[in-house]
């Protein structure tokens, strides 16, 4: 039986959750912040799979891997649905409140960058921002030196003898070809994401810069052409 000390809002902490969101001080702030703080949450969840995705990797355990992975590319997808959820913001609605921002800005995500870095997108210039506190500079600098999910999938690759991964897509069906299609999925989703994103950034600044201090759009569709596992595209190239 359950412990009666427990409930619902001690056990998840309701309480200090709804506490986060300060008074709107415009209507659609609350929506803009929860979607943040949304996306935060699962980022969160996403490094915790990607960690032991890459852990499982090194341990040629694939199909659990692949589970893993799969949770990942479910948590994306479903935030690239919660763009439509943005979609019902106008852009008046988001210049009511968008100077409280200063120069704050999702490029300055942790948690996005963790994610890229331990994905197989590494780049060492995000350590000297500004804005960093000590221990997310610690946190971005033990991603930067940690092994990646690329780098795993490329070891289990040389362990089972394959010197290229063209042969893995030539294989047909097997443990290895089915991990590689799971990281495209997860490439793709992340790709579909930052598409949106773009998206729904055009449609509520236009061209203006961010408040990152970025030109903002133009910058975001540079950003579009990363991939976590080139070689496994590029492989596609090659096929015939
Ligand atoms: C009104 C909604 C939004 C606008 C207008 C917006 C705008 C921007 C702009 C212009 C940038 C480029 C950096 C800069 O100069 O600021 C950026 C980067 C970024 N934003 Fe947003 N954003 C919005 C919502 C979100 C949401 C909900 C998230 C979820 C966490 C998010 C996450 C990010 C991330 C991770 C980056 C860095 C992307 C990269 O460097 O590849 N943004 N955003």
């Amino acid at each position: 039986m359950a412990s009666e000390n427990v409930t619902y809002a001690s056990y998840l902490r309701i309480p200090e959750l709804l506490a986060l969101q300060q008074e709107p001080r415009a209507h659609d702030e609350l929506l803009f912040v929860v979607l943040h703080q949304s996306h935060e949450l699962w980022f969160k969840l996403a490094l915790h799979e990607l960690d032991e995705a890459t852990s499982l990797i090194e341990q040629d355990r694939f199909p659990e891997a692949e589970t893993r992975l799969r949770r990942i590319v479910t948590i994306l997808r479903q935030l690239v649905a919660q763009w439509d959820v943005l979609g019902t913001m106008t852009p008046a609605g988001y210049l009511e409140f968008r100077h409280v921002l200063e120069g704050g800005s999702g490029f300055q995500s942790v948690q996005f960058r963790e994610l890229e870095f331990s994905s197989g997108l590494k780049d060492a210039s995000y350590l000297s921002s500004p804005w960093l506190s000590a221990e997310e500079q610690a946190a971005l600098r033990r991603r930067l030196d940690g092994v990646t999910l690329a780098d795993a999938f490329s070891a289990a690759l040389v362990r089972a003898g394959v010197t290229d991964v063209l042969d893995v897509l030539r294989a047909g069906p097997g443990l290895l070809s089915m991990l590689a299609e799971t990281l495209l999925d997860y490439d793709e989703a992340v790709g579909h994401w930052r598409h949106r994103h773009v998206l729904a950034v055009e449609r509520q600044i236009g061209l203006k810069p961010g408040t990152g201090g970025s030109s903002g759009a133009a910058y975001l569709r540079s950003t579009l052409t990363r991939r976590f596992f080139p070689d496994l595209w590029e492989a596609r190239t090659r096929l015939s």
